[in-house]
């Protein structure tokens, strides 16, 4: 895999959770969903079974998005195939299966969708989760020209991305203010940059992320008028639940041009 620098490789507007909200999240359908209205780049969660398949699933328990009950640390992949992964969402999905990393691969890459992959895990499995995934990210996606986006919440997690898959692209996720040192922290963990939470976005923000060489992502943007400030300011991407509000034909090409001043 090439080697990926600080500049965005990826699409401006990335669908939250496949497009987790006209479908459900983190499954098949909800990629097609995205696709449908035109989205070519998809965020998701993945994390592994208990025999250590990377899966698509957000929570580390089943029951808010399945009909099974329990952790999913606790279930091997046969189990997970057993459930009914769509019917909380709506009648429409009932029968809708946990998606593998190996299929979604599959998928995204016969239909030129780009990947923001994030890693969650079980406090208990953090280092194996980052190191497992990376190397099936990197197995899956091997020759492809632009490689998926890692990013994760835990430094854990992507350390071990690091140790396991240097070459792989990778971002810091933040739920806080910036916090001091954030520059040494992304340079200990070779991230090109940082996927921040909008609340803490300012126009400032941008400016210092932006002039200290590294990439900003934000979300969760569900607001057309703030997606286009955000991307003005000069954000490189927005992820977004709002598929059926903002257009990517209307926003195409916005992340290559200069940052508005301010
Ligand atoms: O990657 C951005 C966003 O997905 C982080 O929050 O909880 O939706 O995974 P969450
Ligand atoms: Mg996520």
């Amino acid at each position: 895999m090439k080697k990926v620098t600080n500049n965005w490789h990826w699409p401006a507007l990335i669908a939250h959770r496949g497009a987790g909200t006209l479908a459900p999240e983190n499954t098949l359908a909800a990629l097609r969903a995205g696709h449908d209205a035109g989205y070519r780049m998809v965020e998701f969660d993945v994390r592994l079974t208990r025999d250590a398949v990377p899966v698509l699933f957000h929570d580390d328990t089943l029951q808010r998005t399945s009909n099974g009950t329990g952790n999913v640390d606790d279930c091997t992949l046969e189990q997970l195939q057993a459930l009914d992964f769509g019917a909380w969402h709506s009648p429409l999905f009932a029968g809708e299966g946990i998606p593998t990393l190996e299929a979604v691969a599959a998928y995204t890459q016969a239909n030129q969708i780009h990947c923001n992959i994030e890693i969650k895990s079980s406090s208990a499995r953090q280092y194996e989760s980052g190191r497992v995934i990376a190397h099936a990210v990197s197995e899956l996606w091997n020759g492809v020209a632009t490689p998926p986006l890692v990013s994760s919440f835990s430094r854990t997690v992507l350390e071990a991305v690091r140790d396991t898959t240097p070459e792989l692209p990778r971002a810091l996720l933040l739920d806080t203010p910036l916090p001091t040192g954030w520059k040494h922290r992304l340079d200990e963990l070779g991230c090109m940059g940082i996927n921040l939470n909008d609340r803490h976005i300012s126009h400032a923000v941008v400016d210092e992320i932006l002039a200290a060489g590294h990439t900003l992502v934000a979300w969760t943007v569900n607001s057309p008028v703030r997606a286009r400030t955000l991307l003005d300011w000069g954000c490189h991407a927005v992820v977004t639940d709002a598929i059926d509000q903002i257009n990517p034909a209307d926003t195409a090409g916005q992340a290559k041009r200069s940052p508005s001043p301010r």
